[in-house]
This record gives C-alpha cells, structure tokens and sequence, in this order.
C-alpha cells in the first residue's frame, strides 16, 4: 500500500450476498481502483443493523460472505484494507458529533433515505427509526474518519455523498480545517435488470445470480428469465429491445451482440437456445470466481484474523482523526495550572 495514493474508500452491507448487480457496479470498477488508490473496504455491519436489527444473525452471517465475495473478484489484501466498522468506535463517536451538525428536515429531504423508507414500508411503517434516518450522518463518519478522498459509488448514493461534502463544510467552519471533504466517483457502468425484467437486481428480490450460485442454479435461473412475451415458438421474431436476456447478452458477449440481435430479429434464433448460450457466457466468466471463492470456504479463521488485523491497521487513522475532532471541538482540557 502507497500512502502517497489518494484515499478511497466503498463498502458494502452485509446482508447477504454478493450478485451479478454488484459485479457490474461496484466490485469490477474496484478492482481496477485497487492500483491506483490506497483502498478502504468497509464492511457496514452497524449500518447493515439500521434496518436488520430485527435479524443481527443475518447481518454477522454475512460479514464472511461478504469478504470472500469482495477477495474472489479480486481485490488483494495486500493492496486493500478491508474494516469491519463495529470494531471501529471512532465511526461512532464521529457520528454523534456529527448529529448536531444536519437538521431532522435535511434529512428527511434526503432522496436516497426518502425512496428507502418508502421500499421499507412494511418494516417502519408510519414512523422510521432514528437510525435508519440517519443512516447518513454514519456513513459520513465511516468516509471522513479515514479521511478519504474519493467514494465510488451509484447514483443512487450521490446524495449521501453530497450529505457528507455538507457535513464536513459544516463541521470545519466551526471547529477548524480537521476534516477531508471527499468527492464522488460515479460507477459508469449501467445497473443490471434483474432476471424478471424490474429495474433492479437485488439481494432479497429473488430475481439474483450470486457470485456463489453453482453453474447448475446460474442455467436454471437463466432458463426463467423473463423475455419478449410476444417471442412464443422458436421462430416468431423476437425484439431485442426489451428483451431483459439480451441485455445480459450485452455485457457478456458484447462482440456477438449483433448476431443476437438480427437472429433474435429475423426469427432464427429462439429463446431456449439463446439463453442456454447466455448460461454459458455468464458460468465461464463466474467460473473462476467460483474456483477463488471456493478456496476461500477453506480459509475462514485466516480471513477473520485477516479483516481484524486490517481494521486494526486502519484505526490507527481513526484514532488520529478522532483526536483532532476532539481538540477542534475543544473536547480536551487544556493540561497546566488551574486545570482539572
Ligand atoms: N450504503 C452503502 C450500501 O448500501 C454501504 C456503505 C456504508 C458505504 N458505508 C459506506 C458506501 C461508505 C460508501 C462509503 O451499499
Ligand atoms: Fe430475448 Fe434471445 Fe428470446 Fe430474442 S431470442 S427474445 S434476445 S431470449
């Protein structure tokens, strides 16, 4: 790890596995990341709590999963620090501190915690908790306590990042130039449908290929991908344009795309056929992964040594920036004479 390299810092909840929606938008641009930033990999288990702490089991279930996933595409832990972010109390107290610095109504604006609540309707119901609604505030607090500089992220988290640039404008105008206002790095890759056609692949929405699916589970799910409903018989054209298999076909076969797309059009090429092919592309292009990830199954003690021993390297930036926080916010009493 350089420490001349600009700081960067991304993570994930761990509440269950990682998918192809992952893949596409946020591992692959982080492994490329990797060589030329000094890399923070945050394992958000607090944040993970903000809307499971009905189920902590699942959440600490996950909090291998996720590391196996993140190590299996290939992040190294020679170039990575990857930090388990309860076993980061600065993140906490930096939150705190953090907390009377945004408004409720600021957060209450916040578009990406607006849309949430409203997907999480049947856990908070008429009233959201505390913590989900500040969730954040915490996450300004994982980024700015390793001073990070640059955040990867979805556009659906710009403005958590916009939050945090206010935050730390905020917080520096009042108790010194202590914090590092980071800027966003928006993936450019395209979110990926999920295999029934919504808009979103995700965890819990049964519609995933997982980075751990077998290539049998990965064919059977391509099978019930959903296409063009009109494309009945083998030789019906078909229409490409809003078929959610060929959108696949795009990202793993970009070279052969054009031969889906005239021989899904001129009726020479029928589903069934088409998506044993795409099953094909996607199983090699995971085989690997697989392969590293399945080696991983065999490590586990090793990689929680590992995850501890890296958090325990990355606080020690924690603790220097909580100590400057403390100073600013004349949190220390001044040692000498008179003093307590
Ligand atoms: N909110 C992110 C997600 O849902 C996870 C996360 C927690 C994160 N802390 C972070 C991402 C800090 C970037 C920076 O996936
Ligand atoms: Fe989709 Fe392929 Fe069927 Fe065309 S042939 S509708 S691209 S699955």
């Amino acid at each position: 790890m350089n420490p001349a390299q600009p700081k960067l810092l991304t993570g994930d909840r761990p509440t269950g596995r990682l998918h192809l929606g992952h893949f596409f938008g946020s591992l692959q641009s982080r492994v490329h990341l990797q060589d030329q930033h000094h890399s923070f990999i945050l394992i958000a288990d607090v944040q993970a709590l903000t809307d499971n702490f009905h189920h902590p089991e699942k959440v600490s279930q996950n909090v291998l999963e996720v590391l196996k996933d993140n190590l299996a595409v290939g992040l190294s832990p020679e170039k990575c620090t990857f930090v388990l972010q309860s076993q980061v109390p600065e993140i906490a107290e930096l939150t705190v501190f953090f907390s009377n610095l945004v408004t409720v109504s600021r957060l209450q604006q916040n578009p990406t915690v607006r849309h949430e609540i409203r997907q999480k309707q049947a856990l908070f119901g008429e009233s959201v908790t505390y913590g989900f609604l500040g969730y954040p505030i915490s996450q300004a607090a994982d980024i700015t306590v390793f001073q990070a500089e640059v955040v990867p992220v979805g556009e659906d988290q710009l403005p958590i990042i916009e939050q945090t640039r206010e935050l730390v404008r905020t917080f520096n105008r009042h108790y010194g130039e202590v914090l590092k206002e980071p800027r966003a790095l928006l993936s450019s890759h395209s979110r990926i449908k999920g295999l029934d056609g919504q808009q979103k692949m995700g965890k819990s929405l049964g519609n995933a290929i997982f980075l751990a699916d077998s290539s049998a589970d990965t064919e059977k799910k391509v099978m019930q991908a959903v296409t063009d409903p009109h494309k009945i018989r083998k030789n019906d054209p078909g229409r490409p344009d809003i078929c959610t298999v060929y959108t696949y076909h795009a990202l793993f076969q970009p070279d052969h795309l054009q031969t889906v797309y005239q021989e899904c059009n001129s009726g020479t090429r029928g589903c069934v056929m088409c998506k044993r092919e795409l099953a094909a592309c996607i199983n090699a292009a995971l085989q690997p992964i697989r392969e590293h990830r399945s080696q991983l199954d065999e490590q586990e003690s090793t990689l929680i040594e590992m995850l501890l021993d890296h958090t325990e390297v990355a606080r020690s930036t924690s603790r220097e920036t909580l100590k400057a926080t403390r100073k600013g916010m004349h949190l220390l009493l001044p040692r000498g004479p008179g003093s307590i």
